[in-house]
C-alpha cells in the first residue's frame, strides 16, 4: 500500500469523482476526511466506506464556499487523523449548459456566483484553511480540479469554465511561491476528462433554439468520448504521495489519442445524424 502514513481531506467527495479518489486513497492506507454540502449524503458516503475501511474515514456536511466551515472541516481532520498532508479541492458544480447568449442577466448573476463561489473561491478556501497546517509541517500535496475550458476554449459552460480558468491560474500562481522556499508543498492541477457523473446533469438553458438536438447530441458524446472514472482517478496517487516533485503543473486523467479516436467516431455520428434530420 503507497499511502499508508497518509492523511487527507477531499472535498465534494459524496459522488462523481470525488467519491472515486476517496475509495483510492483508501484502498491505498490513507486517511481520508471526506464532505459535501448534504448531511444525509455525508452520513450514507460515510457508512459505506467504514463497512470496508472502519475508522480510516470520517466527514462533515461543509460547504467549501464558507470559510468558517472548512476551517472546521480542516480541525475536525487533525484532531482526528493528527496532520492533514494532502488536499483533494475537488468539489464542483455546473449549473447551466448552453449558449451564454440565451441566459438573462438575473441567472447570469446567479450562476456566476455560486459557480464562482464554489468552483473558484471553495478551492482557494479549502487551500487557505489546509495550509497553515502543511506549512507548520513543511510538507504538502495539494490537486486542485481543473476541466474544460480551463486551458482552452470550449462552448456552452462559459461561467463554468471561467470559474475553472481561475483554478488553474490560483493554483499555478501559489505553486510559484513554493517553488521559492524549502517546504515541500506542491501544488497541481488535475483535468479529469469527461466523467459520466451528475455534473452533467446541468439544466440545459430552456431558450436555446438547438436544445433538442443538444440532448440527442450528448448521448453520443457519453457512448464516444467519456473516460473511465477509475483509470482517471487511479492518476491523482502520483501527485499525492511524497515522491511528487512536480509543483505548478497540470496532469491529465484521459488519453488524448483515446479522446481524439472517439471525437472521429463522435463527428462520424452526428454528420449521420444532422444528414438524417435535414432529409
Ligand atoms: N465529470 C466531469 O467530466 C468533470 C470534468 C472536468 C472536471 N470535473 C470537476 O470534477 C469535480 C467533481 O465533479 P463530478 O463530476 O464528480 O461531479 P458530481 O458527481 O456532481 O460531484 C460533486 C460533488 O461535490 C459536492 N459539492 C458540490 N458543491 C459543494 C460545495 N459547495 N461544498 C462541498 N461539496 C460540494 C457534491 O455534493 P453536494 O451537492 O451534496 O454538496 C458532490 O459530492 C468538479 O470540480 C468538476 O468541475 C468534472
Amino acid at each position: 500500500m503507497k499511502m499508508e502514513n497518509e492523511t487527507a481531506i477531499v472535498t465534494g467527495s459524496t459522488s462523481g469523482i470525488g467519491k472515486k479518489i476517496v475509495e483510492l486513497f483508501l484502498m491505498e492506507g490513507c486517511k481520508v476526511a471526506i464532505c459535501s454540502r448534504t448531511e444525509p449524503k455525508v452520513n450514507q458516503t460515510l457508512a459505506e466506506f467504514k463497512e470496508k475501511f472502519g475508522d480510516s474515514v470520517i466527514g462533515a456536511p461543509c460547504d467549501v464556499s464558507d470559510p468558517i466551515a472548512v476551517k472546521s472541516l480542516v480541525d475536525k481532520t487533525i484532531e482526528s487523523f493528527g496532520s492533514v498532508r494532502i488536499l483533494v479541492a475537488n468539489a464542483g458544480v455546473n449549473l447551466t449548459y448552453g449558449p451564454f447568449q440565451y441566459l438573462s442577466l438575473d441567472k447570469v448573476n446567479s450562476d456566476a456566483k455560486t459557480m464562482i463561489g464554489i468552483n473558484l473561491i471553495g478551492v482557494i478556501n479549502s487551500v487557505a484553511a489546509a495550509l497553515p497546517y502543511m506549512i507548520k509541517q513543511t510538507y504538502g500535496r495539494v490537486i486542485t480540479l481543473a476541466g474544460g475550458g480551463a486551458n482552452r476554449p470550449v462552448e456552452h459552460m462559459t461561467i463554468y469554465s471561467a470559474s475553472k480558468g481561475g483554478v488553474l491560474a490560483f493554483s499555478k500562481c501559489l505553486a510559484e511561491e513554493f517553488k521559492k522556499n524549502e517546504n515541500d508543498i506542491k501544488i497541481n492541477s488535475f483535468f479529469p476528462g469527461m466523467i459520466n457523473t451528475n455534473l452533467y446533469k446541468a439544466q440545459v438553458i430552456e431558450a436555446w433554439k438547438d436544445k433538442k438536438t443538444h440532448e440527442r447530441e450528448m448521448e453520443l458524446v457519453k457512448k464516444y468520448v467519456m473516460t473511465d472514472i477509475e483509470k482517471s482517478c487511479g492518476t491523482v496517487i502520483p501527485y499525492a504521495l511524497p515522491t511528487c516533485k512536480k509543483n505548478g503543473e497540470s496532469f491529465r486523467g484521459f488519453s488524448v489519442m483515446k479522446l481524439i479516436k472517439g471525437f472521429k467516431k463522435l463527428s462520424k455520428e452526428l454528420k449521420q445524424m444532422r444528414a438524417d434530420n435535414s432529409e
